[in-house]
């Protein structure tokens, strides 16, 4: 048996017999690096395109890019909310959507108010499964709606298992999260398409991006969105929308 007469030399001789495995795991270690950076510089400059960008320059014409209506589910707390009085103070015209009524009317007074439009209310329980989409489609019929806000979204209590969750749960978050604005956009498209203008915002969470441990329920219902909405949409018919409908970004304050 060779005599080693200091670690370094152990280590030397290591170091010689494993240099084509430390190669290659540089080689790795380089590619992964490149990979993150690659998505951080994109990611950076998404943020400047959209959030300090538009800053710069005059605000869009909304109103003559999409239309004169926009129609935000859920707009009565939180990022509705906040979408709802972004696009007032862009001169649109609002459609609320909530299940409070009195908490309607005080919003849609408010926007009103402070923003000198015109704003309107439905009282819809997402919840609520097929029943509440005729009356929303009768009450849009004769709105030119050029900006849907998908906003309406149910979370868990806490987080738990998936089968820990109750049907009932379960039941929300397919007719909240999903059912609600697959049928919004089926309500509003086709007058979109028309028109051959406007934009659908859905609002997501970050746990579209990774399957979340005991969230899996909303994190599935959130991707499906995220991940998919784009060509859905193109392929039920909105491919003429669809350059506005990736580019578009709007900044508001929750
Ligand atoms: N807040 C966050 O940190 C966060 C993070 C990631 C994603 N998100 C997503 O962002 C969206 C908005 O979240 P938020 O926190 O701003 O919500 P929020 O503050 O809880 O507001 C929810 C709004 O939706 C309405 N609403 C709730 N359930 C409804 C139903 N079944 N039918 C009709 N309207 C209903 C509420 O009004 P009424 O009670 O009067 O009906 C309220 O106006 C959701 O899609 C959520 O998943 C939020």
């Amino acid at each position: 048996m060779a005599a080693v007469d200091s670690f370094y030399l152990l280590y030397r001789e290591i170091a010689r017999s494993c240099n084509c495995y430390m190669e290659a795991l540089a080689l790795v270690g380089a590619w992964y690096t490149a990979r993150k950076s690659i998505t951080v510089i994109c990611d950076f400059y998404s943020l400047i395109r959209l959030h300090f960008i538009p800053r710069l320059g005059s605000r869009a014409d909304l109103i003559k890019q999409y239309g004169r209506w926009a129609v935000v589910s859920g707009a009565t707390d939180g990022i509705g909310k906040a979408y709802a009085e972004e696009l007032a103070s862009r001169g649109l015209n609002i459609i609320l959507i909530s299940r409070n009524e009195e908490k309607l009317q005080v919003v849609a007074k408010d926007i009103a108010d402070t923003y000198k439009v015109e704003t309107d209310i439905i009282v819809a329980d997402f919840s609520s499964g097929r029943e509440i989409y005729l009356p929303i489609r009768e009450a849009l019929k004769d709105k030119d709606v050029g900006i849907l806000v998908n906003n309406v979204g149910v979370f868990y209590p806490y987080p738990q298992y998936f089968t820990q969750l109750s049907e009932d749960k379960l039941w929300d978050i397919i007719n909240v999260n999903i059912a609600a604005a697959s049928l919004m956009v089926h309500v509003v498209l086709p007058g979109m398409v028309e028109r051959k203008k406007g934009a659908i915002v859905t609002i997501s969470s970050g746990s579209c991006c990774k399957p979340t441990p005991q969230l899996a329920a909303f994190s599935a219902s959130k991707f499906l969105f995220a991940q998919y909405m784009p060509e859905w949409l193109w392929v039920w018919g909105a491919n003429i929308l669809n350059r506005s409908l990736r580019k578009e970004a709007l900044s508001c304050t929750a």
